[in-house]
């Protein structure tokens, strides 16, 4: 008997299937079902604008945001969507207090845009971004040596669960186990994180945690999470003041409507809330076709695409072991004398192959999205590929 587990999954997303898609990483890939509840929310909102956005919206934020805290181990008090990781982002170190001397501990492995996001905020305010080189020795060597960098000064930290240049997986909770004991705010960018390792944020107890919606989760574009610890909510002050903000306003009766922090951030204007809304039926799809075990194979098969890459080049792991740094999205180094630009372009224009290839610290590197829709025949032809544009022979 048919199961959903059984479908042919690549057939469910609505990626073109004339290219071979290995980035998933870059804005994720939605599958049709959950495409389909998406314009579903939208086709709702348009036929009563009133009734949807007036007087449902806030018991359909409830319903999913709830669903959303259930996966994350959370509460659906402490979670705010946004349109995406780099707005939620920007909302936390606009509202976060600095004062100049002040220190924020970041590491050289950010993603550019928040990176820039927090330069101009530090030189407002007067205080330093400094940018701690991250020790691949081993997880454990990274967290004493990002600890080091800590001073009296640090008054907070920012940090990327995953990063995106080199896709490695950062060991944060120790890093904000340390960071609550000394009194230091942390602010994780787990953008890739959500949907390609398991979360359990209580336990992870970052003060603010940002997740994307639209990449591993595959949720449709447009949703991403903020989740926040109780004390941050207090600081946590909304970047669009709208109907939520002050004392001036309604104020719900104690135990009815939502908490001061839901209201300050969830009514930002009219907006199409269609990708918020969808955000279960994408936990659903992924429970519903054994997520679980789709995305192991998922990462076994990334597994084979660096030591395959390796072999090829005969460069070592960017990181190693590499089934410790990587999950489902891994980089592998390849020869000093590649042109990346030129070698990115090759790979789509003639071998139809999607994968971003950029230069990370004078090193070339190709990143591998391995998601459940990938296969050996994907690898193969990335291999294959990139055997006839680098010119190695190995
Ligand atoms: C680590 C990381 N953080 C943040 C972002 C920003 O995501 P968005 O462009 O959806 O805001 C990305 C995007 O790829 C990312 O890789």
């Amino acid at each position: 008997m048919y199961t959903p587990a059984m479908a042919n999954i690549r057939d469910l997303f609505l990626l073109d299937p004339d290219i071979v898609f290995l980035n998933h990483g870059s804005f994720g890939a939605c599958p049709r079902p959950v495409f389909e509840t998406y314009q579903g929310w939208q086709r709702e909102l348009e036929r009563q604008p009133v009734a949807f956005l007036g007087r449902r919206a806030e018991d359909l934020l409830r319903v999913s945001r709830t669903a959303l805290a259930a996966y994350l181990n959370a509460s659906a008090d402490d979670l705010v969507y946004f349109p995406n990781p780099t707005t939620a982002v920007n909302m936390a170190l606009r509202a976060l207090r600095l004062e100049p001397g002040d220190e924020v501990l970041t590491t050289d492995n950010e993603y550019g845009a928040l990176e820039r996001a927090w330069n101009v905020r530090c030189r407002e305010a007067g205080a330093r971004l400094i940018r701690r080189r991250l020790d691949l020795a081993s997880p454990e060597a990274l967290v004493e040596d990002f600890w080091a960098a800590v001073t009296p000064a640090t008054r907070a930290i920012f940090i990327s669960h995953i990063t995106s240049a080199t896709a490695l997986i950062l060991p944060v909770a120790e890093i904000c186990r340390r960071a609550r004991a000394a009194g230091i705010v942390t602010i994780v960018d787990g953008a890739h994180a959500p949907g390609q390792i398991p979360l359990d944020l209580a336990a992870l107890d970052a003060d603010v945690y940002v997740g994307a919606g639209h990449k591993w989760l595959c949720g449709p574009k447009g949703v991403a999470f903020l989740h926040a610890q109780p004390t941050a909510q207090a600081w946590l002050r909304p970047l669009i003041v709208s109907w939520g903000w002050g004392d001036d306003v309604y104020t719900p009766e104690p135990g009815m409507g939502e908490t001061e922090f839901i209201r300050w951030h969830q009514w930002q204007g009219t907006r199409d809330l269609a990708a918020y809304l969808t955000l279960p039926a994408a936990l659903a799809f992924q429970t519903e076709h054994d997520w679980q075990h789709r995305s192991a194979a998922a990462h076994d098969l990334l597994m084979d695409a660096l030591t395959a890459i390796s072999a090829l080049t005969g460069l070592p792991p960017f990181a190693a072991p590499i089934e410790r740094w990587h999950a489902q999205l891994g980089v592998a180094r390849l020869p000093g004398h590649v042109d990346v630009g030129r070698l990115k372009t090759l790979l789509y224009d003639i071998h139809r192959i999607e994968a971003p290839v950029h230069r990370w610290d004078d090193q070339p590197l190709i990143r591998v999205s391995c998601q459940a829709y990938n296969s050996e025949a994907d690898i193969a032809a990335l291999v294959a590929a990139l055997r006839v544009e680098i010119g190695v022979t190995a």
